[in-house]
């Protein structure tokens, strides 16, 4: 079956009833992932542009030293003069990935432990006359041996089997999909704890808790190296979790990043949440608002989950050619203008609490402001926000007279 994204046109194997095309036995293809990559091809046209000055040999600030030994296994390294930067796209299955980094002028390489999933790779390179390498291998030990620009991990659920090869053979960008939400999100609370070393707590802003959970394993996991991992964009759909890091730094970096991770304190009566940085956590016996014993999650990542500029030219990268273009676009503007703190509330959980009917977004963002405070919209769900008030401060703002 061939199938059109972006500038590309490539075969995946035919859907079978039932099934979305590719799940099975067969290589892996999900046609709902689409706005996954438009965003990923979208990111590495900015990411591009971003390093444009420094890709062609004249530097490499963020290498963070030769763990891997660089040298003849540094693919395209900092020292090759004139090149296109690299990318890795490490569990590629039919290499739809690759395939648009390489038309968008990544030298793309493209691996996949099973040899059907290479060998359609294969096949869409060439059909799509693009160069790029194609590798029969387990990702960590091609990650292991070889040195990319970028990394991009996209497996089947949790990434964390790989994220230590992943941060030491990435020079500059990470790009990592999780599609184990109920883990992350603390549905799977003991799954959570054992793949992210964070206790997650299942709250009402769960899309965001998996995020930071996420955040937080892949932060620890490059300081160990002495890398400081920061987000230049993250979203949340319903089956996923995508992140895209720049690594850099060295130790004190690293500190810097690690500075970044804390505890959220919340009760589950009145949706009060507070959050304190440092790895020890001092919750308070009682909810502040209303009594209720509060339920702590941690160490999460606290810090800013996007650029707010570069996501803004990740937005004016998504291109008209895309098929989900629109989608995007909104997405991405939703997420610039967030605001940095953490974490979401969503309206009409907070009305069902307070035994009011929920009222239109824009009207319940301009009384928060109205009084004094900070609002946005949130692209976490259609009536999400976040907001400089507290949960008391946010029910007396809004309530009508
Ligand atoms: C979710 S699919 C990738 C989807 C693809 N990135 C896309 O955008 O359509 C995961 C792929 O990872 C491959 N894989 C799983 N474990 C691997 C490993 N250790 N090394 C390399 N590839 C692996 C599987 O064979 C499968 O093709
Ligand atoms: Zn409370």
């Amino acid at each position: 079956m061939d199938v059109s994204e972006g500038t590309v046109e490539i075969e995946v194997p035919e859907a079978r009833d039932g099934a979305a095309a590719g799940r099975g036995e067969t290589v892996f293809y999900n046609p709902e992932q689409e706005l996954n990559r438009d965003v990923t091809v979208a990111t590495l046209r900015a990411y591009r542009e971003r390093i444009g000055a420094d890709s062609d040999g004249r530097g490499d600030e963020s290498g963070g030293g030769s763990e891997n030994g660089g040298g003849s296994n540094d693919r395209g390294g900092s020292d090759s003069g004139d090149r296109s930067p690299t990318y890795l796209d490490a569990t590629a299955a039919s290499g739809v990935r690759g395939v648009r980094a390489a038309a968008s002028g990544w030298a793309a390489t493209l691996c996949d432990r099973d040899p059907d999933a290479a060998a359609l790779c294969r096949t869409n390179l060439v059909r799509n006359d693009l160069d790029g390498a194609v590798v029969t291998r387990d990702a960590n030990a091609l990650m292991a041996a070889e040195r990319f620009d970028a990394v991009d991990l996209d497996p089947f659920g949790t990434p964390i089997p790989f994220a230590d090869a992943a941060v030491r053979s990435a020079r500059r960008l990470l790009c990592v999909t999780a599609t184990d939400t109920a883990p992350l999100c603390g549905a799977h609370r003991a799954s959570g704890i054992r793949k992210y070393g964070c206790v997650p707590v299942t709250t009402e802003f769960h899309p965001e808790m998996g995020l930071r959970v996420l955040l937080s394993a892949l932060c620890r996991t490059a300081a160990r190296y002495d890398r400081a991992a920061r987000p230049l964009l993250s979203h949340v759909t319903r089956h996923y979790v995508r992140v895209y890091l720049e690594l850099g730094g060295g130790a004190s970096e690293a500190n810097a990043v690690i500075d970044e991770l804390g505890y959220v304190h919340w009760c589950q009566r009145c949706l009060f949440r507070a959050h304190e940085f440092g790895l020890i956590a001092h919750p308070s016996d009682a909810c502040p608002n209303c009594g209720e014993t509060l339920a702590t999650a941690g160490p999460i990542y606290l810090g800013a989950t996007r650029d707010r500029a570069f996501v803004e030219r990740v937005r004016g990268a998504v291109s008209d050619d895309m098929g989900t273009a629109k989608r995007a676009r909104k997405l991405l503007g939703t997420i610039a203008n967030e605001l940095d703190r953490p974490t979401h509330y969503d309206q009409h959980k907070l009305a069902k609490r307070w035994g009011r009917s929920a009222s239109a977004m824009d009207d319940f963002l301009a009384r928060l402001r109205e009084a004094g405070y900070e609002a946005s919209r949130t692209h976490y769900g259609g009536t999400t926000l976040k907001t400089t008030a507290d949960v008391a401060a946010i029910e007396a703002a809004t309530a009508r007279e």
